[in-house]
This record gives structure tokens, sequence and C-alpha cells, in this order.
């Protein structure tokens, strides 16, 4: 039975999001439904944004197709003549857009990705992933199920707009002259929390701190695109998007050989 789902899992996700399937449904959807809805269904513009998740009811294979084919009566979106055959790639396209990592397709190799999350990109410098790593950035160990692969990539690649909360770096000098550097976890009137580089959490009471200087820039590093080759970034977020707890079922192989 474990067996069998080990060798079925793989083949039910790839029938879900075929790449080629994919493909296909995507150049459609660049062809015939960017002007509203923007390249990629990432920016909507007449249209909703297609690609976030779960800010829209239409979720179901079906109730994509239908409102693909027949339009949505009494708004903008309008019924399209494809063939059904196309409309099915496209709602498959949309459907991988959405889908988080470890239900997606992934192109690199894991080993080596897994080889560059400790060694040359020293990510378990900052993060866990199962148990092991530091603690300044987030625990990625279910990253793959939170994550589309397009947002872990971008994670790697672009710097956010904004600093999440919990991750403010800061650098606070103390009364007796003593230096801290690190990100702020809480900051009260009379209180502020920090976790030190060191991964040390330090409550410090206002008294005790002379200044606090706010980073502007995240200590998540964004130029990973620079940093390695394509294919070595490609293995990264391969390892990243296989990254899931099991839920309920096993539904990443790579953590059940761990065990
Ligand atoms: C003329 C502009 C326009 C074009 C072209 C268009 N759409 Fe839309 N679409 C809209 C608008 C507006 C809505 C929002 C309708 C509403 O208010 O419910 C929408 C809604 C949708 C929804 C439903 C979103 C949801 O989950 O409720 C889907 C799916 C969708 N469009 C897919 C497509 C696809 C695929 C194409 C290309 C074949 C396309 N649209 C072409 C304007 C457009
Ligand atoms: C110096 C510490 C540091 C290093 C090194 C580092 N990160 Fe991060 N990372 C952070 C922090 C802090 C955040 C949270 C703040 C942010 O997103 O800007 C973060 C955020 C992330 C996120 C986004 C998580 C989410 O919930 O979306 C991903 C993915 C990530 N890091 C992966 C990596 C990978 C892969 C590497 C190695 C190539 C790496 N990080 C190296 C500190 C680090």
């Amino acid at each position: 039975m474990r067996l069998a789902w080990l060798v079925l899992f793989p083949l039910l996700a790839f029938a879900q999001h075929d790449p080629a399937v994919v493909a296909q449904g995507r150049e459609l959807y660049n062809r015939s439904c960017t002007q509203c809805h923007g390249a990629d269904g990432t920016v909507g513009d007449r249209g909703p944004a297609l690609a976030a998740r779960r800010r829209y009811i239409r979720s179901s294979e079906e109730d994509l197709f239908n409102a693909i084919k027949n339009g949505i009566p009494g708004t903008g979106m309008p019924g399209s003549a494809l063939p059904p055959d196309d409309v099915r790639k496209i709602v498959t396209y949309i459907r991988s857009l959405r889908a988080t990592a470890i239900d997606a397709p992934i192109e690199g190799n894991t080993a080596k990705g897994e080889a560059i999350f400790n060694g040359k990109g020293r990510c378990r410098d900052c993060h866990m992933v199962n148990g092991q790593g530091g603690i300044i950035g987030p625990d990625l160990s279910n990253i793959a199920a939170e994550r589309s692969i397009k947002a872990i990539h971008e994670g790697l690649t672009v710097p956010r707009p904004h600093i999440p909360t919990g991750f403010q770096p800061v650098r606070v000098v103390l009364q007796s002259g003593a230096e801290l550097r690190g990100i702020l976890k809480n900051e009260h009137n009379f209180s502020l929390q920090m976790l030190d580089m060191n991964g040390k959490l330090h409550l410090l009471s206002r008294d005790e701190v002379k200044e606090v200087e706010y980073d502007t820039q995240s200590l998540m590093p964004t130029n990973w695109a620079q940093r390695l080759t394509p294919e070595e970034l490609k293995d990264l977020v391969a390892f990243l998007s296989r990254q899931a707890r099991p839920v309920d079922g096993p539904r990443q192989p790579n953590a059940r050989r761990r065990r």
C-alpha cells in the first residue's frame, strides 16, 4: 500500500498539472485573456488577477470551465469561442498557477538543491528545515505547502516591498555601550524583544536601551539570480518545492525516506 502511494502520487500530481498541457494552456491564455487579466494571470486590469489563491469563488474545474466558455452574465467577463479542449487547457493552466509548490511538477534536482541550501547558499545559517538550522529566518519545513513555485522563486530573486512582521532587522545600542544586531520580535512601550544573529533571544526593558535603529532592508538576500547559475537556482527552488509536512497521508516522498 505504502509502496503503491510512492509510485502513484507523482503520477497523480503529474496528471493534474501535466507540464506540456500547462504550457499550451499558458500560451492560449496569453493570447486571448491578458487584455483584461494581465500577463500570466498575475495582475488584474479589467478582470481579477487569476493567479491569486483563495480570493475567488471559482476554483473547481467545472466552474472555471463554465466561466471561461460561457462568460459570467452581467459582468465584463465575455464567453469564449475557443474549442472545449483549449478551454480545458486554460483551466489546467489557471489551476497550476494557484497550486502550491508541492502539487506542481518540478524541473530541477532536489539533491543538488539541498547541497546548495546547506553549502554555497548558506541558507541553513538562517533557516530551519526539518528541525535543523538557524532561526533568524522563517522555518521552511512546510514552504512547499504554503507557496507556489513562482512565489518561492521570487522570494529568492525579488526584494519584498515590505519587511514581514517579526523579521525587522535592528541595531540596538544598550546604555552599557554594547551593541546588538538581529531582528525585532516584539516591541512595546516599556520593553522590546529581539533575536540576535546567533539566535539568542534578548528581552530588554526600555531603560536598558539607548538607541534602536531600524534597517530598511530585510536580512533575506534576494540576489540569488546573480550569485547562483540558472541551473543551481532551479535545483534550489526544486528542493524548496518539496519541503512540505505530510498532512493526512503521504504527500512528500522526501519526508518518508528520511524516517
Ligand atoms: C473583456 C475583458 C475580459 C476578457 C477578455 C476575459 N475576462 Fe475573464 N473576467 C473578466 C471580468 C471583468 C471578470 C470578473 C467577473 C465578475 O465580476 O465576477 C472575469 C472573471 C473571470 C474568471 C472568474 C474568476 C473567479 O474565480 O471568479 C475567470 C476564471 C476568467 N475570467 C478567466 C478568463 C479567461 C481564461 C479568459 C480568456 C479566455 C478571460 N477570462 C478573458 C474580464 C475578462
Ligand atoms: C542572513 C540570514 C538569511 C540567509 C542567509 C537566508 N535567508 Fe531566507 N530569509 C531570511 C529572513 C529574515 C526572511 C524573512 C524576511 C523576508 O522575507 O524578507 C527570509 C525569507 C525567506 C523566504 C520566504 C519565506 C516565506 O514564507 O515566503 C524564503 C523562501 C527563503 N528565505 C529562502 C532562503 C534560501 C533558499 C536561502 C539560501 C539561498 C536563504 N533564504 C538565505 C533570512 C535569511
